[in-house]
């Protein structure tokens, strides 16, 4: 990346899964920059995944523009170098993880970018030094509980070094102590990350600030205003007294 700070852009997204006419994105516009830690509240069904997927080029919308690191990105061939300079934690993690072992699914990315399998070993080995869970390196991946699966399935992803994370609801069926973990972890990291997540506790302490999305737009932190203990509600668009 030169001086340019955008790292992921999107103008006037507009995207229908074949077969409906609802626009789950409609006229989306997105913007995360060098250094943002942005997170998403949305209720279930409002686009979010669709979103993340959009920018990973897995789903193609019928409109608009994806410009990643200020290069508009058009079909496949585009995509492809990008998949491991973003890194996407799937919301669920039996979608990331498919080998044998622990070691295996975090080496499997670096192996992927061409390092040498003793590389692509001590690189895994660091990173699941790093997240704590070294332990289980030689475990089988889809023995472990829902919490060590996530954690493994981050560690995959951050062995790529990718540039930016997306993470989609990485709290969601984590106990107290994987939440806080992974909240010490996202704070630890010196990339860009975009988060959605329902719990604003968590949210609140990884992010600087908390985009929501309505009717396949994103609402800026401008345009809302999240009440802990409430509501998220339109703030600028809709002005109203509390008393
Ligand atoms: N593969 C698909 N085919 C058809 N509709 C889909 C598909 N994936 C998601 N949807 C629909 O698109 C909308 C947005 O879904 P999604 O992006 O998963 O929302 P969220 O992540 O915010 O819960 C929902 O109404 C969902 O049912
Ligand atoms: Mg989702």
């Amino acid at each position: 990346m030169t001086d340019n700070l955008s790292v992921i852009k999107l103008e006037n997204i507009c995207l229908s899964y074949s077969g409906t006419d609802t626009k789950v994105l409609d006229h989306l516009n997105l913007e995360i920059n060098k250094g943002d830690r942005i997170g998403l509240m949305a209720p279930n069904g409002s686009g979010k995944t669709t979103l993340l997927h959009t920018i990973m080029g897995l789903c193609k919308p019928e409109a608009g523009t994806i410009k990643i690191f200020g290069k508009v990105l058009e079909n496949e061939k585009d995509f492809l170098p990008i998949r491991s300079k973003i890194g996407l934690l799937f919301q669920d993690s039996d979608d990331q993880l498919f080998c044998p072992t622990v070691l295996d699914d975090v080496a499997f990315g670096p192996l992927n970018l061409g390092f040498s399998r003793q590389d692509a070993i001590d690189r895994s080995r660091k990173i699941l030094e790093k997240l704590g869970i070294q332990i289980f390196e030689q475990s089988i991946t889809h023995r472990l509980s829902g919490g060590q699966k996530r954690l493994v399935a981050l560690a995959s992803v951050l062995a790529m070094e990718p540039e930016v994370l997306l993470l989609d609801e990485p709290t969601a069926g984590l106990d107290t102590k994987v939440k806080k973990k992974l909240k010490d972890i996202l704070n630890s990291l010196d990339i860009s990350y975009f988060v959605i997540s329902h719990e604003f506790d968590f949210i609140s302490q990884v992010t600087d600030k908390v985009y929501s999305m309505e009717n396949g737009k994103i609402l800026t932190d401008e345009e809302i205003h999240i009440h802990h203990h409430e509501h998220v509600h339109k703030h600028g668009k809709h002005p109203h007294i509390h008393k």
